[in-house]
């Protein structure tokens, strides 16, 4: 069964592109092995990531993330099973929400992650996608 998980969590060292290339680098190879797609969105302090894949391993993959000393106060936000992946082209994909990105500011203006509910976080998501914000390539 495919369940898709997303969660949010506060970066507990700086968010700098070291770290980021680090962590997707890890991520992408484990989530092709293990047949994981998502995004991985960050900036601002947090990381907002949604999950996709079968749900033994997405559960494991959460719990290892849970635990991951470089976040904190990381919620799960919304979790659904799925008849069909949403971010199937994407080992992990990786949008920047980094406040130094006029663009993304603009396009986000009152981000907070906290508060937003699965279904918004989703739509936003998709929009940043499509306007072409992601700046990992995507692994196709
Ligand atoms: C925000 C964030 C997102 C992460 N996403 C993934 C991911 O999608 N896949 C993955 O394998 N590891 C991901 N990691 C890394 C894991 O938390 C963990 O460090 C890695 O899997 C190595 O685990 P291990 O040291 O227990 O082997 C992420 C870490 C952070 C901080």
């Amino acid at each position: 069964m495919l369940i898709r998980v997303i969660y949010v969590s506060t970066a507990v060292v700086p968010q700098t592109s070291t770290l980021t290339d680090a962590i997707l680098r890890k991520a992408q190879a484990w989530n092709k092995a293990n047949d994981i797609t998502g995004v991985l969105c960050q900036g601002q302090g947090v990381y907002l990531q949604a999950l996709e894949g079968e749900r033994g391993i997405v559960t494991k993959l959460y719990a290892r993330i849970y635990a991951d000393q470089r976040h904190t106060n990381v919620e799960i936000i919304h979790c659904e099973s799925i008849a069909k992946r949403r971010y199937e082209k994407w080992s992990m994909a990786h949008v920047s929400l980094s406040d130094v990105d006029p663009k993304t500011k603009i396009e986000w203006p009152e981000f907070d992650p906290y508060s937003v509910t699965g279904l918004q976080v989703m739509a936003r998501i998709d929009e940043l996608l499509e306007s072409g914000t992601v700046i990992q390539n995507p692994d196709s």
